[in-house]
């Protein structure tokens, strides 16, 4: 099996090596000047075990909105994990990397026509909905369609609220829509819930179950006998966050409720397998310091910091998933803190990742890590003002590796081994496409270029003096015209 389908190798880490010594490494060659991901791939493996282990009846359906990357979709087939796709374009890649259309569910309760129209000629038929509208397109255009009812139980504490969109209401609209179906002759299997995403509230679980249970038995009373119940996503995923009490909960609801059938228990987990495998490395290309406009103390008041990642990039985060960046200094808290803020690299004031933090004296050219980065963040990212979306470098541990080539039949030569600079790429941009590099001019020889004849002579004046080493040590991409 090949985890990725581009020459990008995925370097096997030695024993003592984490993905910030990484980034460390990256940075420190004074050449690397785009923010990019560290993604560790060992992360989803062990989290992948992790969830069906804690949750044996519980069979996970990755949803490919959260991250799809391509080695993660190609790790989770592998591992036998089945998906939620809320579109056709999901569809087609999951179908793509060879999964059954059995082990898929169109997990879109409202689905354009041409959408249901694809998973009806590709054999997609798990699909769930929650009005009448959606029943009558389903009977319309895809009459087999095997139809989960979702229903509406919010938690309490959350870091996405999905109800207010999706999920009809388990006790006045739910009876109605099951007689629909069946007057219909719609084939219905099941119930599912969303809890929403990023759950603090492990008791919703339970909730959301008996609410299910409770409509398996009407069903049956309409002349339906559903063998499956979904339940959704919500799952935490950051670091530190365990998976602990909320499978407990599920497992004794599952126990209490659902003890003595043998009904299919599938869930939606996205942000759990993919949130902590991401770390974000962001460099510092501007800074503005904020003064007392008083006379007698011209002192700084704050400090804005300009990062090349932002709001219409990985950071569209704290907009849509309401995420709380944390921004680590490479270079540590030491010394005074002053009230800071970070903002994105485009023009628009709205790009602002942190308005208030207590930051060190930091300076341009130096560099902040973010964990948790791996849900949501690449999937909605724009090139907005011209930015690109960073790139990232796949790492895996010496042990995950070989915990994981023992399960799954891996193709050796995509791995890399040890952390010499070649591996690390450093000196290079890391990058998930094959990007056509030449050795830049200013590793061969830090040479600051001149600016055209056309320049102001103060700026002539300026460039003949030594440049601060940032400025100089940064890769050109492109070449100049
Ligand atoms: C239908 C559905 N399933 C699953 C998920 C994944 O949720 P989470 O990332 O909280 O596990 C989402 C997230 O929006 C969703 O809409």
């Amino acid at each position: 099996m090949k985890l990725s389908n581009t020459d990008q190798k995925i370097q096997v880490l030695e024993p003592g090596w984490t993905p910030e010594r990484v980034i460390r490494n990256v940075i420190n060659s004074g050449v690397q000047e785009n923010a990019f991901y560290v993604f560790d791939i060992g992360e989803v493996y062990r989290r992948y075990k992790e969830f069906i282990t804690l949750m044996p009846r519980v069979q996970p359906f990755y949803a490919v909105k959260c991250n799809d990357h391509q080695t993660i979709l190609k790790l989770l087939a592998d591992l036998g994990a089945g998906f939620d796709c809320a579109s056709k374009g999901e569809i087609n890649k999951i179908l793509g990397l060879g999964v059954e259309a059995s082990n898929i569910i169109f997990a879109n309760p409202a689905k354009p026509a041409s959408h249901l129209r694809h998973a009806a000629s590709t054999g997609v038929n798990l699909m769930t909905f929650d009005n009448e509208m959606e029943l009558t397109k389903i009977k319309a255009l895809h009459p087999s369609a095997k139809l989960v009812l979702r229903i509406r139980c919010d938690a309490e504490v959350v870091q996405c609220n999905l109800g207010m969109k999706f999920g009809c209401d388990a006790l006045n609209e739910a009876p109605r829509l099951i007689r629909a179906a069946r007057f219909l002759g719609l084939d219905l299997v099941g119930i599912s819930f969303h809890v929403g995403s990023g759950c603090g509230d492990p008791p919703v679980f339970r909730r959301a179950i008996f609410a299910a249970s409770q409509l398996f038995d009407y069903a049956a009373t309409v002349g339906y006998n559903f063998q499956l119940l979904d339940i959704g996503g919500g799952f935490p995923g950051n670091k530190g966050q365990s998976l602990d009490e909320i499978a407990a909960v599920v497992n004794l609801a599952l126990d209490d409720f659902f003890g003595d059938t043998d009904v299919q228990v599938i869930a939606e987990p996205g942000r759990y397998f993919v949130a902590s495998a991401f770390t974000l490395a962001t460099c510092i290309h501007s800074k503005r310091e904020v003064r007392n406009m008083d006379e007698k103390d011209s002192s700084v008041t704050h400090v804005m910091y300009y990062i090349n990642e932002g709001v219409y990039g990985a950071f569209n985060v704290v907009i849509y998933d309401h995420f709380n960046p944390i921004a680590i200094p490479l270079k540590g808290f030491g010394g005074k803190l002053t009230p800071s803020s970070i903002w994105g690299p485009t023009c628009d004031s709205m790009d602002m990742v942190l308005e208030n933090v207590m930051l060190p004296t930091l300076d341009v050219g130096e560099w902040f890590m973010f964990e948790n980065m791996g849900a949501y963040t690449l999937v909605a990212c724009t090139t907005f003002n011209g930015f690109p979306t960073s790139k990232v470098h796949i790492v895996i541990s010496e042990e995950d590796w070989l915990l994981m080539t023992s399960e799954l039949s891996v193709c050796e030569d995509q791995f890399v081994f040890g952390n010499s600079p070649s591996n690390l790429r450093i000196g290079l941009d890391v990058g998930d496409e094959d990007d056509k590099w030449e050795t830049p001019l200013s590793v061969q020889s830090p040479v600051c270029r001149k600016p055209s004849l056309s320049c102001h002579v103060d700026v002539l004046d300026h460039c003949s003096a030594q440049p601060p080493s940032f400025l100089c040590d940064f890769v050109e991409v492109e070449p100049i015209n």
